[in-house]
């Protein structure tokens, strides 16, 4: 389970399918969970760390954002989208300082949280970056001169306006997705297909 904005989403769909366990929320300190009776056992982590906790096995199955697995380069099974926590990747400049094209800010500096993902793109593109990567607050870059520009993710585009930034380009979209363990999706094929299967329903219904 990722902490932040994708957890009580997370939690409530897991829910409906009845996969749940007593005081399983985000502001618990207790980083690991269980329902002994369910048999599931629940690890809450940061929300960049989901991809790796299930590529290494400590973590059957796992939701997180298209965004954060791509970024990760992990090797996780991508099993289903979740259709929620929709945004998009982009890149952003300040209103007052917009060049003319994408290809004029070539060779300036990128502030990111997901500089692979940003310089896969520029590199489709032709073009070589700096990249400057941040944790958090990302439209602070440019307002503090640190960098030209960002590429971060746009969800309302509240961030953005309230920061005089304007996006220029959208480079990806993402949404949640449920990923799996690729061995233990083939050992414990049964259990998982059936959570696929009852997340399915509730996603159409
Ligand atoms: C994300 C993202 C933007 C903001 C976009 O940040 O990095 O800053 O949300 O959302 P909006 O378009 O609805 O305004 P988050 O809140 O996850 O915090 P962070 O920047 O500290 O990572």
């Amino acid at each position: 389970m990722p902490k932040g904005k994708l957890f009580n989403l997370s939690a409530d769909i897991l829910q409906k399918v009845g996969w749940t366990a007593e005081g399983l929320s985000e502001k618990s300190r207790k980083l690991v969970i269980t329902n002994e009776e369910a048999r599931l056992k629940f690890i809450i982590t940061k929300t960049a760390d989901v991809p790796t906790y299930v590529e290494h096995g400590a973590a059957d199955i796992g939701i997180i954002g298209k965004d954060v697995i791509v970024e990760s380069e992990k090797n996780v099974y991508e099993l289903l989208d979740l259709g929620f926590a929709k945004c998009h990747l982009m890149m952003a400049v300040p209103k007052d300082k917009k060049r003319a094209r994408l290809e004029d800010y070539a060779h300036t500096r990128v502030a990111t949280k997901f500089p692979r993902i940003a310089e896969n793109f520029f590199v489709s593109r032709g073009m070589q970056m700096e990249y400057i990567k941040l944790n958090g607050s990302i439209e602070l870059g440019p307002i503090v001169g640190l960098s030209e520009s960002i590429v971060d993710i746009v969800e309302t585009g509240t961030t953005l306006r309230e920061n005089n930034l304007e996006e220029i380009v959208s480079i990806m979209d993402s949404t949640a997705r449920l990923i799996a363990n690729r061995v233990s999706y083939k050992l414990n094929y049964q259990r998982i297909d059936n959570l696929v299967t009852d997340l399915e329903k509730i996603l159409k219904s």
